[in-house]
């Protein structure tokens, strides 16, 4: 039994079965298991979720426990179809595209649906069995906005939190889903709702009010039996110390100075890290870079643009459907301005370990991260981390959560193709004083809010929320 609980779609660990069935476990990707994974290395606690590949055909979905880095882990197996329909349906094609401003249609499918309940209750009931009397359960992210209620009729003794690591859609947009008032109220059985944006937390009171018609103020909606539910914002981050440290590391230097010169020691790199997803933006930022090279603004002789597309979702259409688009345009990029031996975009897509990622922020003189849509997005604030010197620059898309705190970023509207144009040509020719007049601002930010001052906020408002509300069962405050 546990005092402490975070349940979430994954953990921070994928499951690697090879052919003879010998398990491995590999880090997951995503800003969730960044965020979370040094809070819980420092907390005890257990989390639960799902170890990212289907159960065997045939095999039990009942819970495992294991440890693994220290973090005590629940897996929850899902069948292949409750991938398909939970995870790749529901979750990635019903609310991630819904919640991310509509910039893929987002597809609505009763069985997708079903399966999603089915799924928050298999996590909820996890959950139920894990946390002690009275403890803390905190549930992380759009795949679980069932679970808080579900978990409540099971253990009202619980103090629930959830977080929205997405962006949370206005009434136009939520209110086109068919299941819209499960899903307020499935949030509603948490005594503490975190967003990542005022705005988001109070589209999610509005619609209380106006869906549910619920008794509601600035930051507090009351739920029909008189549960007092707070929502606010707190917006995610890092851990800078961890990122800057490891920024400083000699090897560190190194490897990014062994990069530069396998770039062929270009005058300028710049950067852009991203999952494989339609929201970041990337076939517009290859657009203007390609304007760039055609019209002779950014010379491929002396400039290099190393674009990190991570792996994500890919048995989902529309993620397939974009990677073969960005491939092509990066070699049809390549093609027209590249020679032998050099290129002027360099496309991985694969996952890195932290040490080389930190030496690919070290090495990049800009960063161009332009999402159009974001919750927050991390590696903006893990560029900012690693810029030890305070230089380098940071173009950074009006549409990302970070541009809220990160205002001394070149921010730009990633679908004003000129303006990204503009943008990538001021950076590469900024001057060192005004990269570190905009920098240390921006390090100083990212120091103080560290995620551990995140998770604090959130913990010590969960703490107290609830006031005002019935009593709580076996409870003293
Ligand atoms: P999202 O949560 O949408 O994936 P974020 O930018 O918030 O976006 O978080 C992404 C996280 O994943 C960051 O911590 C980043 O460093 C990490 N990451 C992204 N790409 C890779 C990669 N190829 N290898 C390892 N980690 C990666
Ligand atoms: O941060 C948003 C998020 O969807 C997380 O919930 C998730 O873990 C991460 O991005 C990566 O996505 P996925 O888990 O679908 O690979």
């Amino acid at each position: 039994m546990n005092e402490f609980v975070v349940v979430a779609n994954r953990l921070p660990v994928d499951k690697i079965e090879d052919a003879d069935g010998n398990v491995s476990w590999k880090r997951s990707p995503g800003g969730l298991v960044s965020a979370l994974e040094p809070l819980m290395r420092r907390r005890s606690g257990a989390w639960i979720g799902w170890p990212g590949s289907p159960a065997a055909e045939g095999s039990s979905v009942e819970p495992e426990r294991f440890t693994a880095g220290d973090i005590a882990m629940v897996a929850v197996p899902l069948t292949d179809q409750e991938v398909e329909d939970y995870y790749e349906g529901y979750s990635n094609g019903t609310l991630w595209p819904l919640y991310h401003d509509v910039v893929a249609p987002p597809e609505f499918h009763r069985h997708w649906y079903d399966a999603y309940r089915k799924v928050n209750q298999r996590f909820a009931d996890a959950a139920a069995q894990e946390a002690a009397h009275g403890a803390t359960v905190w549930v992380q992210d759009y795949q679980l906005q069932l679970l808080p209620q579900m978990l409540r009729e099971q253990r009202p003794d619980l103090r629930i939190g959830f977080f929205l690591h997405i962006p949370f859609p206005p009434t136009e947009l939520f209110t086109r889903l068919p299941r819209r008032k499960e899903l307020l109220e499935g949030l509603l059985g948490a005594d503490l709702v975190g967003f990542q944006r005022p705005g988001a937390a109070a589209n999610f009171v509005r619609l209380s009010r106006d869906v549910l018609g619920l008794e509601t103020s600035r930051h507090h909606v009351t739920t029909a039996n008189g549960r007092r539910v707070t929502a606010k914002h707190y917006p995610i981050s890092i851990d800078f110390m961890e990122l800057d440290t490891l920024a400083r590391q000699p090897e560190t230097l190194h490897r990014s100075e062994q990069l530069r010169r396998d770039l062929g020691n270009p005058k300028h790199v710049i950067l852009g890290v991203d999952r494989l997803d339609y929201t970041k933006g990337i076939d517009l930022r290859l657009k203007a870079f390609g304007e760039l090279l055609d019209e002779g603004r950014v010379s491929a002789e002396d400039t290099s643009y190393v674009q990190v597309a991570t792996p994500s979702r890919e048995r989902v259409e529309q993620y397939r459907l974009m990677r073969e688009q960005i491939e092509a345009t990066v070699g049809r990029i390549n093609g027209t301005h590249g020679r032998i031996g050099r290129q002027p975009i360099h496309y991985l897509h694969s996952s890195f370990d932290r040490d080389d990622l930190v030496a690919m922020l070290r090495l990049a003189d800009v960063a161009l991260i332009t999402p159009l849509r974001d919750g927050m997005n991390l590696v903006a604030k893990e560029y900012i981390a690693s810029r030890v010197h305070s230089d380098g620059v940071l173009i950074l898309s009006e549409f990302a959560g970070a541009a809220v705190e990160l205002k001394q970023a070149v921010l730009v509207n990633p679908y004003d193709t000129d303006a990204m144009k503009d943008s990538i040509a001021k950076a590469l020719t900024m001057s060192h004083k005004e990269q570190v007049d905009r920098m240390r601002p921006m390090r100083r930010r990212v120091r103080t809010f560290d995620v551990a001052a995140w998770a604090q906020a959130f913990l010590d408002d969960l703490a107290g929320a609830g006031a005002g509300s019935a009593s709580r069962p076996g409870r003293s405050h």
